[in-house]
């Protein structure tokens, strides 16, 4: 049977639609070249362009991030080129395994994945390549595996530090509308964004933001490509997509900006998602008294606000955990790759208020007594005291 009443959805991505965004999209078909579509397609490009903080460059895709991520890999190296990825999680480690695959040479800075990224040893990485072999670098800005960010100004510190040219290459995939982000202020080269979370639209489409100097590198790549090609792209009337554009998706971009940046504005929209995300971490850091299930990431200063993984107890499998919220209809976000069976995830990003926050943790709390994992209650509890504290 189909548990009764509305699904709690609390994946880290995709994420909750909006109505609006659900309506939006339900929209008949147009010509993507008439006049009537073209309009409010130039206008989601601006407003793309201003959700990125950018007045450079934009390339969009049909596809997921894992498009958007080969797009900008094959549109601004050449086969044989290094790059140094900061390995920070599984969604930094495979983009470093299709960068291999495609045949770049990558050099991985690996980073603890509960403590994240040693500056120090990035500073020293870059100085050590004197000759300038690499010519990226690859950073995901919100490592949604592992619930931890990665402070992009600082990166892009290092590399003027040491004087260094490689391009700053970051996905922004789970954190561009639920975490400050600044293209063109934190001088970023190129950046991998996805319809699905913060945008809360449905799956369908990638782009990428690219600077000035980074389309210089563009002219000389030598990967072959053709759907991917932002040249080619550049010589179509909607300078992105190669072949159909998804209509239906920009009458529910159009919507979803209108949401982000004249319904609540896109400061409150980050703001909202700090406060929900606080509170979701008082929870489990009272959770994990007695033993309980703790905060994956140990460095307070780069806890996600868009994810939190949580970690279980020795001999407690998350994914039990999961399942048995699950028949409460509260999807809860799975363990990746080698943290499977070891972490939980809850995504508090997109469409999302203190009740939508608080039937997830509190059934993620019946979850934790019915499964006998130890931990100390009243987590719950701990979140409606913050939110409470700080309601506007
Ligand atoms: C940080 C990050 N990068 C890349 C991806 C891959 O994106 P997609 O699943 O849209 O291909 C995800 C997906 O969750 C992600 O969170």
């Amino acid at each position: 049977m189909t548990p009764r009443g509305r699904h709690f959805f609390a994946n880290p991505g995709p994420t909750n639609i909006p109505d609006s965004i659900m309506q939006a999209v339900s929209h008949h078909t147009v010509d993507f070249n008439g006049p009537d579509f073209l309009e409010v397609y130039d206008a989601c490009l601006a407003g793309l362009k201003r959700v990125l903080r950018t007045e450079q460059h934009l390339f969009m895709y049909t596809g997921t991030g894992h498009a958007a991520w080969e797009a900008t890999l094959v549109n601004l190296l050449s086969p044989g080129d290094r790059i140094l990825v900061i390995e920070t999680g599984h969604f930094s480690e495979n983009w470093g395994k299709m960068a291999a695959d495609l045949g770049i040479e990558v050099q991985t800075l690996a980073a603890d994945w509960r403590r994240g990224l040693d500056y120090a040893a990035l500073d020293a990485a870059l100085a050590a390549d004197t000759g300038h072999a690499i010519k990226a670098v690859c950073a995901v800005h919100n490592e949604t595996s592992t619930g931890m960010t990665l402070d992009l100004p600082r990166i892009r510190a290092a590399l003027d530090q040491a004087r260094h040219p490689a391009l700053l290459l970051a996905d922004i995939i789970s954190s561009l509308g639920s975490i400050e982000f600044r293209f063109d202020d934190w001088g970023i080269d190129a950046a991998v964004g996805g319809s699905q979370k913060g945008l809360m639209l449905p799956v369908g489409f990638s782009f990428t933001g690219v600077s000035d100097k980074a389309m210089a590198a563009h002219q000389s790549s030598a990967f072959p490509k053709h759907y991917f090609n932002w040249t080619t792209m550049l010589t179509r009337r909607h300078r992105s997509f190669i072949g159909t554009v998804p209509i239906a998706l920009f009458y529910g971009l159009r919507e979803a900006l209108r949401l982000i940046e004249q319904e609540e504005g896109l400061d409150n929209v980050l703001a909202r998602h700090a406060r929900l995300a606080e509170a979701t971490r008082r929870c489990v850091r009272h959770w994990a008294g007695n033993n309980g299930p703790q905060l994956f990431c140990l460095s307070p200063e780069r806890v996600s606000d868009s994810v939190t993984s949580v970690l279980m107890p020795e001999g407690h499998d998350a994914e039990a955990l999961r399942k048995r919220v699950g028949t409460m209809n509260v999807a809860l976000g799975t363990g990746l790759s080698r943290l499977n069976g070891k972490v939980f995830r809850i995504g508090h990003l997109g469409d999302l208020n203190e009740p939508m926050l608080l039937g997830t943790l509190a059934a993620t709390e019946i979850g934790l007594r019915l499964q006998g994992v130890p931990h100390a209650a009243g987590g719950s509890e701990a979140a409606i005291a913050y939110l409470a504290e700080t309601a506007p």
